[in-house]
């Protein structure tokens, strides 16, 4: 599973990134507003720490804009993936993108027939928003299987990105159901590395090995 951070936060995705784990960037509106600085900025400064796919997404609602934005975006880095949103002039302009060879992420997905389009339009990438669909009250994480299943009886090769993840639980469950990449916050993604028992081991470990009174090196 590929893992992505869903962060403008380039402190974070800095210290993240070192561990070697982190295979890629998502960024949207909402996120950029809260880094603070000018999109293109952001974006060119991630796209340097990450060598992964980058997501940057287009503001526009007409198909036309959203290929001028698209394209611009896309000459930030080789490494941006242009999102769109999953409305029909997004699946207008994805397709066009992908005609040129531009990668598309096409976000803001909360059903498997909006998805299905998607990966008719060559889409690169679909984004299931799995923690607002659970937000209410619907099955995000089953989504993520439906998508598995009709993209595998077709042979689509859109990769399913899981995202709006809220929890350990919700990487664990799109993983199982076959998620491709889930985009995960910096703080969740702290999350994973814990558990209570692996402390407590490691405690008992220490503290015997301290009783030896030996070193390895
Ligand atoms: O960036 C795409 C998606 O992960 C955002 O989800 O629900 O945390 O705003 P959310």
């Amino acid at each position: 599973m590929q893992i992505f951070l869903d962060s403008t936060d380039t402190k974070q995705i800095r210290e993240l990134a070192a561990t070697g784990l982190v295979d890629g960037v998502t960024t949207n509106p909402s996120l950029i507003a809260k880094a603070g600085r000018p999109m293109l900025e952001v974006i060119a400064e991630i796209c340097d720490i990450v060598e992964g796919p980058i997501s940057a997404e287009s503001v526009a609602t007409d198909h036309k804009t959203m290929i001028e934005e698209g394209k611009k975006l896309a000459a930030v880095a080789s490494n941006v993936v242009v999102k769109l949103p999953l409305t029909k002039d997004g699946l207008i302009a994805c397709a066009e993108l992908a005609r040129e060879g531009i990668n598309v992420n096409v976000t803001l997905c909360f059903s498997a027939v909006q998805a299905l389009l998607a990966a008719k339009a060559g889409a690169a990438y679909i984004s299931p928003f799995i923690g607002r669909l659970d937000d209410h009250g619907a099955d995000g994480v089953g989504l993520i299987g439906d998508i598995r299943q009709i993209y595998d009886n077709y042979g689509y090769d859109t990769e399913i990105l899981a995202a709006s993840i809220r929890t350990a639980e919700h990487v664990r469950g799109s993983a199982l159901a076959g998620a491709d990449c889930a985009t995960i916050p910096p703080d969740v993604f702290a999350t994973l590395f814990k558990h209570p028992l692996t402390d407590k081991g490691l405690d008992q470990f220490l503290s015997d090995w301290a009783k030896t009174g030996q070193s390895i090196l």
